[in-house]
């Protein structure tokens, strides 16, 4: 474990560090094992090195605040970085740092919207200080990826932003919020608590979890009056509310009603100490909507990322094709939807998890996992899931799947027509040529003979036309959805594409994954 104190030191590491990504963890110091989680996490990858830096940034700091009083302690925190298994601490004075001094310092403003609520409004400069040392940093670490706390929420959302916005090539990855065993948030802050007010402090996760739970399976909430009773609880706690707001989670708006995953977050003093956090309010677990056209890799990224976020698998397209071997095996013309409509009415359509994690589908009591991939009934599920009535069925169905939450669907019009309101709305496609390519290898691994290139590419191409302009639910974007365009791309480059745009809007407090 190194110690660099200069920017030379900190150069020459990153010049004799051995290869592989290096992942950065900024701190202020006084490191706790929330920290030590954030290393952990940087140092997941084996391959990886992992730098910490310590500096306590005089730019964060308002005039009234604790800078001077801000725990300073270098030699345990070495342990503690050391412990938690990080490479490098990068601990620059004010001055090396800042050589120019704080006067002509370049400085970084995020965007208002972010800044006028919560801790923003009340620390004026604050995050204008947070923005301009972390790019500061990431230009003279030059890390692949940086690992923030979803603790500080807003800090988060905004240096995600000035990320994105500055177009810097840097992951940045949010990490759980550590608790202590009574609830409290681990926190350098916690230091300044005496024995009693730590007592008191626990107050603040307990009332905003208690929140959080009265949410659950309700509709109509108004959250006005939701931030009213909390601030009042605190207060008589004996804890001095600062603000207790309930906002969009990833644009910071004020909301006023639960319409979707909220974030409600407080900042009390308590005794010398000011201390935030926050809950997640939502009246069903996540749901995440996969769309895109056929043979995009749909299935298979869907099933790994619900598996990975221990999401439920809901395979719309097996419903689908279901159906269509239903048709084909009633001996109906599948194009005439009089001719169908009969066989919904009865229609026992089953999604079962069978032992190792993969999916079985049964109609009417038939297994039919392995017959609804034929090529006979890819040929013409389109024509059956083009009629009103089958997506009528099935999307009931499929909303009443969905009524808890926790599930991850896929389809092509999960995040227009089945759930407009999903967490996160994802159009995965690639390009006709790559698609042929998979499916040409997926019917060869699979013992299917093997159309030629040109027919394969021709037979999706119709595909597309069919599915975008059939007259009920043709295969459209959701305004709101990603795309994720995945030519070149590792299945697994891929699902941590969307493992990270999923912790973008459903953080590990929301929905910890598996
Ligand atoms: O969260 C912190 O400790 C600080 O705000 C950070 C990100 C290290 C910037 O000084």
């Amino acid at each position: 474990m190194e110690l660099l104190r200069s920017r030379a030191e900190l150069e020459a590491w990153r010049r004799s560090r051995a290869g592989g990504p290096l992942h950065f963890v900024p701190t202020m110091g006084a490191l706790h094992p929330g920290h030590q989680s954030l290393v952990h996490a940087a140092g997941s990858d084996p391959a990886s090195s992992v730098l910490v830096s310590v500096f306590v940034n005089p730019l964060q700091f308002g005039p009234q605040e604790d800078f001077e009083r801000y725990p300073r302690c270098l030699d345990a925190d070495l342990t503690c970085a050391a412990q938690a298994g990080a490479q490098a601490l990068f601990a620059p004075s004010v001055a090396e740092l800042y050589p120019e001094g704080e006067q002509e310092l370049t400085r970084l403003m995020p965007a208002e919207s972010l800044q006028q609520v919560l801790c923003g409004r009340r620390r004026p400069g604050h995050f204008n200080g947070v923005a301009t040392v972390v790019a500061r940093l990431l230009g003279l670490v030059r890390p692949d990826a940086l690992f923030l706390g979803e603790k500080d929420w807003q800090q988060l959302v905004i240096l995600r932003r000035l990320v994105e916005d500055l177009g810097l090539p840097v992951q940045v990855v949010g990490c759980p919020t550590l608790r202590e065993p009574d609830g409290l948030a681990m926190s350098s802050r916690n230091r300044y608590l005496s024995s009693e007010g730590r007592q008191r402090a626990t107050a603040l996760p307990l009332h905003l979890r208690q929140a959080a739970e009265a949410c659950l399976q309700r509709r109509e909430i108004n959250l006005g009056p939701l931030c009213q009773d909390l601030a009042s609880q605190l207060e008589q706690a004996g804890l001095v509310v600062d603000y207790v707001e309930a906002v969009c989670p990833q644009s910071l708006q004020p909301r006023r009603q639960l319409t979707g995953l909220t974030l409600l977050a407080a900042a009390v003093h308590c005794g010398p100490s000011r201390l935030i956090d926050h809950t997640f309010l939502m009246s069903r677990a996540p749901i995440v909507a996969i769309d895109g056209p056929a043979g995009a890799g749909k299935s298979t990224v869907t099933r790994a990322f619900a598996e990975r976020l221990a999401l439920i698998y809901l395979d719309t397209g097996a419903m689908y094709r279901a159906v269509t071997w239903l048709v084909q095996h009633s001996g109906v013309d599948a194009r005439e939807a009089a001719q169908v409509a009969p066989l919904l009415e009865n229609l026992d359509l089953q999604l079962s998890t069978a032992a190792g994690g993969s999916q079985r589908v049964s109609v009417n009591g038939h297994d039919v996992t392995e017959a609804i991939r034929s090529p006979e009934v890819t040929a013409q599920v389109s024509v059956v899931a083009a009629h009103g009535c089958v997506r009528e069925a099935l999307t009931r169905q499929q909303q009443a799947m969905g009524q808890r939450g926790g599930l991850v669907a896929e389809g092509r019009d999960i995040g227009t027509a089945v759930f407009p309101d999903a967490e996160l709305k994802i159009f995965l496609t690639a390009t006709v040529s790559e698609r042929a390519r998979r499916r040409a290898l997926d019917l060869a691994q699979r013992g299917f003979e093997v159309p030629e290139m040109a027919d394969l590419e021709a037979q999706i191409a119709e595909r597309d036309h069919l599915d975008s302009t059939r007259e009920v639910a043709p295969l459209t974007q959701a305004e709101d959805a990603i795309e994720v365009i995945t030519d070149g791309l590792s299945i697994e480059a891929v699902i941590e594409q969307l493992v990270q745009l999923f912790r973008q809007r459903v953080p590990h407090d929301a929905w910890p994954g598996g």
